[in-house]
C-alpha cells in the first residue's frame, strides 16, 4: 500500500502495489499528478522526485552518491526527505509509506 499526495494538493491511496515495484511506477500507473520518469526509471532525470513522509525515513534510507547528484539538480525544491521515486523499490517494510511529490524544478 503507498499513499501518494499530487502537486496540487490530491492525496490517494493505492493498495494494489506489487513488490518490486518503484514509487515512479506507480504514480505513472495511476496517473499522479507531477511524477513523469521520463528516463524510466534510470536516475537521470529527476522527474519523479517526493518527499518522503515524516516517520518513514528511516525505512527508505538516504540516496547513493548517483542519486544525491541528480537530486542536487533539483536542489531550488529539494529538501531534507528528497528522494527519486524511481530509486525506492516497495517491499513488505515500506508497506503503507506516504510521499509527496515535489513541484518542478525551475
Ligand atoms: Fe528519471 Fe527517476 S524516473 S530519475
Amino acid at each position: 500500500k503507498v499513499t501518494m499526495t499530487d502537486v496540487n494538493g490530491d492525496t490517494r491511496t493505492f493498495d494494489d502495489v506489487e513488490e518490486g515495484t518503484s514509487l515512479m511506477e506507480v504514480g505513472k500507473a495511476h496517473g499522479v499528478a507531477g511524477i513523469m520518469g521520463d528516463c524510466g526509471g534510470g536516475c537521470a532525470c529527476a522527474t519523479c522526485h517526493v518527499y518522503v513522509a515524516e516517520g518513514w525515513w528511516d525505512k527508505v534510507g538516504e540516496p547513493d552518491d548517483i542519486e544525491f547528484a541528480m537530486l542536487d539538480m533539483v536542489a531550488d525544491v529539494m529538501k531534507d526527505t528528497s528522494r527519486l521515486g524511481c530509486q525506492i523499490r516497495m517491499n513488505p517494510e515500506l508497506d503503507g509509506i506516504a510521499v509527496t511529490v515535489a513541484p518542478a524544478s525551475t
